[in-house]
């Protein structure tokens, strides 16, 4: 059994695609172990309606030094599902190729510092793009730069909104982010 612990920091969407799937076999073998959020949000509460062990460690510079403290030794998996903090070098160099990250967008382009939600969605339009999609990759030091794992595009459309973007890329991200955990889960990198 894998032991996958999440990271949250909104609505927690994605973090219900997931449970949803442990729970029907999409994602086999494996339990989400703990959902830390960085800020109260619904996701945490996501966690607790399922009864997975969830806790909120404040954000701020001590976060991860605060998240290694409690991160369950048998961890085999990070996955940050919509989590806003920015996690230091040393986690991430300590933590390398078991941290994923999905990102609204087509990495390389329209990631990095500032990157977010909407910000995405605007910066995409405003370039005047034909495609947007999402992205799943690996966390590294630098923001939204690792290796890229599974990313899904589509064309957008003459009328396309901020919030019609955000739409299309959540539907797409329920079908990759799954598809990549089961992938990396499966690499026996570790
Ligand atoms: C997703 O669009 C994800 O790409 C981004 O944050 C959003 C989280 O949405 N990193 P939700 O909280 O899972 O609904």
């Amino acid at each position: 059994m894998k032991n996958i612990v999440v990271l949250v920091s909104g609505g927690g969407t994605n973090l219900q695609r997931i449970i949803d799937c442990i729970e029907s076999g999409e994602i086999p073998n494996a339990q989400i172990s703990l959902v830390v959020a960085d800020r109260e949000c619904f996701g945490l509460q996501r966690a607790e309606n399922s009864g997975i062990k969830n806790v909120l460690i404040k954000r701020g510079k001590d976060f991860s030094e605060n998240l290694s403290k409690i991160l369950p030794e048998d961890t085999d998996l990070i996955v940050l599902a919509g989590f806003l903090s920015i996690l230091n070098k040393e986690f991430c160099e300590n933590f390398s190729g078991k941290i994923i990250n999905i990102h609204p967008a087509l990495l390389p382009k329209f990631g990095g510092k500032g990157m977010w939600g909407h910000h995405v969605h605007e910066a995409v339009l405003k370039a005047g793009e034909k495609q947007s999609g999402a992205t799943v990759h690996y966390v590294t030091s630098g923001i939204d730069e690792g290796e890229i794992i599974l990313q899904k595009s589509f064309d957008i459309s003459e009328h396309e909104t901020p919030e019609s973007l955000a739409e299309k890329i959540h539907a797409i991200e329920y079908e990759i982010f799954p598809e990549a955990i089961n992938l990396v889960l499966n690499k026996d990198k570790w």
